[in-house]
């Protein structure tokens, strides 16, 4: 390691921010995106499948599975067409790193996702942000922004913050603006809609939607990725999206078991639960008099004490209580936004949201 190197390392430790990797040793699940529990389905894949895929799709790695479940995935959500990725995050850096080619804009919300920023700055197009849910910024910069296509970005849910976009109103403004809207709906597949399709479907019906990304390492408590639009934006995408071609393909087995885990969230009883829980977290904030410590959502992803001074320390302090929960810092989130980011699951008994919460009181209150 040279000077430079370790001197980033050192002053990330500096910072309190330094970044490690740790086992739990058990506990309270509030931290996994495994909001339904799929993470411990045990299913098993059809013999016949191979369980590597050899290679490229573009060479040796395309079967006859992916096809078939791309056509699930895409016939499910309402879309044309569906093209699998090994992540939610090549997934997105394969689709803005190709489609941003010189000319063009993408106008993204604040809060976006790093695999969004690092997929934009892959790719040739000029970048503008809104700020955060704000749609009045919005339309200013579309407005003023003179580009030959312009691409508008946000999430369903939020990853850091749970809140919901106001994907009317965004799909409105890019009908106006003649803008190509693009939805990342990682935290909304299988929490949101009646089948778990998310919010896209129910929101802006009848809309048509450049682009939409789900990934399958959340809800579904697997891997894997989909991009979803037009049948041209998958031609486009298996001819120029470098994370799609230069990469071993999802194997068919697991192509398949991300079928068969879309046949267990559009019927799973475990959403209904979750939302259960949902709401009871929001009823336990103000019983234990929180509401100002805790920013309740409408989604899974909870955040609780941002900016707080004590903030790691009381996170620490869960840790050693049993409640697994982790407290975000920068550089992942803006200096002074820091927090603890909670998520609810299907499986948290009412008895593990109000405990969890009393210890927060009694910890706030030290
Ligand atoms: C909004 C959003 N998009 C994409 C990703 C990346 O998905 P994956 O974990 O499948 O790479 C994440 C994961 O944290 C996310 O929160």
């Amino acid at each position: 390691m040279n000077e430079a190197l370790l001197s980033a390392l050192k002053k990330r430790e500096e910072a309190s921010h330094y970044r490690t990797l740790k086992l739990s040793s058990g506990g309270i699940d509030f931290w996994s995106n495994d909001y339904l529990g799929f993470s411990n389905l045990n299913m098993e894949p059809s013999s016949q499948l191979s369980s590597g895929s050899t290679g490229s799709r573009l060479i040796s790695g395309h079967d006859i599975m992916h096809e078939q479940v791309e056509s699930f995935i895409a016939e499910f959500h309402g879309a044309e067409s569906a093209l699998l990725f090994n992540s939610g995050y090549l997934a997105n850096l394969g689709l803005l790193s190709s489609i941003g080619v010189k000319g063009s804009l993408f106008v993204y919300d604040s809060l976006c996702h790093a695999s969004i920023l690092d997929g934009m700055r892959l790719s040739f197009a000029q970048r503008r942000k809104f700020r955060h849910n704000d749609m009045a910024d919005l339309e200013k910069i579309l407005q003023t922004s003179e580009f030959e296509t312009i691409y508008v970005i946000t999430e369903s849910v939020f990853s850091m913050d749970g809140d919901i976009a106001p994907l009317n109103e965004i799909a409105h403004l890019c009908r106006m603006y003649h803008a190509g809207l693009i939805v990342d709906e990682a935290h909304a597949l299988g929490v949101f809609g009646a089948q778990g399709e998310g919010l896209c479907a129910n929101s802006i019906e009848g809309v048509e939607m450049f682009a939409r990304v789900y990934t399958y390492g959340k809800a579904l408590g697997f891997h894997g990725a989909a991009v979803l639009g037009s049948e041209s934006l998958k031609h486009y995408l298996i001819n120029f999206s470098r994370p799609f071609i230069y990469t071993t393909a999802v194997s068919p087995m697991d192509a398949e078991m991300i079928e068969k885990r879309y046949q267990c969230m559009m019927t799973s009883e475990a959403r209904q639960q979750l939302r259960y829980n949902i709401n009871y977290f929001s009823l336990m904030v103000s019983a234990f008099n929180l509401n100002e410590q805790i920013q309740v959502s409408q989604s899974a992803i909870q955040v609780l004490l941002k900016g707080h001074h004590a903030l790691t320390d009381i996170s620490d302090k869960l840790w050693k209580m049993g409640y697994l929960q982790k407290a975000i810092l920068t550089p992942t989130v803006n200096e002074g936004e820091e927090r603890i980011r909670i998520c609810l699951h299907a499986f948290n008994t009412e008895n593990d949201i109000s405990n969890l919460l009393e210890s927060i009181k009694n910890l706030i209150q030290e």
